[in-house]
């Protein structure tokens, strides 16, 4: 019978975030938190996706979708294509869908990719679908984009479009799962710079810009605490707060996006300069854009007071912090010098988690989009 399993990772966005929207690049990484689709042929004939972490488990007849797809835009898998507007209408009529609400987003993206890349007319097969995911939802580190780039290439897979061969996928199959995970997150985020997608798709640390070949960059790898503020927030709600700010200040904001793509470049440089420079005087370079990153995120009105505590208790342990992601909320990291010692990274974590927050040490980098011989799911 029929079964396999895609795994694609979470990222966080070391700078550049919101200022990639607009044309400039931005700086990020995968991370070791992933999101697993396993895909399993079902007898009978009902259909069913599970993302229980999202409270989601549904069950279709197979000729219930077989006729919602009857009425919709006829798909090509090979050709990724937005939904027009009667296609994405008839998507939430049939999901019962409220505006903006993850899970209905979630499902809403399934149908879409599963129509347009298995093909929206003739006989569907039954299959089960489950999603299991170690990421957040909301929180700023890339958990649609992992569950659009597992979707689209588990749907791909299944299409034929990309080969069922673990750890085999040419640069043009990537490209492929890629632009189909994009058009997904167009419909989550609304107007996205695609950063998200390209890293869970090709993994380790790239420089996204916007609309061009993107560069797999060398540097470093980082060792980083993440921290959950807890505090939800809408990725398509901040990047149109940031529009609105630039569109009332444009002398004001724009200038500050240049300064952002310089501290890019300069943190790029920083990277990569390690093996010929003083490691200390990088890590300082590091922390102070970190710093300078931060700001500048505020003055483009995505910070929280959340965000603030949490870069405070990281300044009291001496630790330099920023926001990941589209702010308001969410996810914030902090670098962690190699020559930090365990206790006081003990002593910053426990400052952190008796604030409220949640926390993880981790390393970044790791793999792209994953096809795995047999995998359990993570829950
Ligand atoms: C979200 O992870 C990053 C933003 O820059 C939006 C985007 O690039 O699509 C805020």
């Amino acid at each position: 019978m029929l079964s396999f399993t895609v795994s694609a990772p979470g990222k966080i966005i070391l700078h550049g975030e919101h200022a990639v929207v607009y044309g400039k690049p931005a700086l990020a990484t995968s991370l070791n938190l992933r999101t697993t689709i396993h895909l399993s042929g079902n007898d009978g004939s009902i259909f069913i996706l599970c993302l229980p972490s999202i409270d989601i488990n549904k069950a279709w007849e197979v000729t219930d979708l077989e006729l919602l797809y009857s009425t919709i835009q006829e798909g090509n898998g090979s050709i990724p294509s937005s939904p027009d507007t009667a296609t994405l209408s008839r998507l939430r009529q049939f999901t019962d869908a409220e505006d903006g609400n993850a899970k209905d987003l979630a499902i809403i993206v399934f149908l879409y990719l599963h129509s347009q890349i298995i093909g929206s007319r003739g006989s569907l097969a039954a299959l089960r679908v489950v999603v299991g995911s170690d990421l957040p939802v909301g929180a700023g580190l890339g958990s649609s984009a992992a569950y659009s780039v597992s979707l689209a290439a588990v749907l791909l897979v299944l299409a034929g479009q990309i080969r069922q061969i673990p750890n085999s996928w040419t640069r043009e199959e990537l490209g492929l799962v890629n632009s189909w995970a994009f058009e997904a997150e167009r419909i989550i985020h609304g107007n996205p710079s695609g950063v998200d997608n390209a890293v869970s798709t090709y993994g380790g640390l790239i420089l996204y810009r916007k609309g061009e070949a993107l560069k797999p960059a060398r540097g470093n790898s980082l060792q980083v605490v993440i921290v959950n503020s807890h505090v939800p927030r809408s990725t398509k709600r901040l990047v149109e707060k940031v529009k609105e700010r630039l569109d009332k200040y444009p002398e004001i904001i724009r200038p500050m996006l240049e300064s952002m793509e310089a501290l890019v470049v300069k943190a790029l440089d920083t990277m990569q300069g390690f093996e010929n420079s003083d490691a200390n005087v990088c890590y300082d370079i590091l922390e102070e854009l970190i710093d300078i990153n931060q700001s500048q995120l505020n003055v483009l009105g995505v910070g929280h007071l959340s965000l603030e505590h949490i870069c405070l208790l990281c300044q009291q342990n001496d630790f330099h912090c920023k926001l990941t992601g589209a702010g308001g909320g969410g996810c914030a990291f902090v670098l962690i010098r190699p020559d930090a010692s365990k206790e006081k990274v003990k002593t910053l974590i426990k400052s952190i988690e008796e604030a409220g927050y949640m926390s993880w040490l981790t390393s970044i980098g790791g793999s792209g989009v994953t096809l795995h011989e047999s995998m359990p799911l993570s829950s």
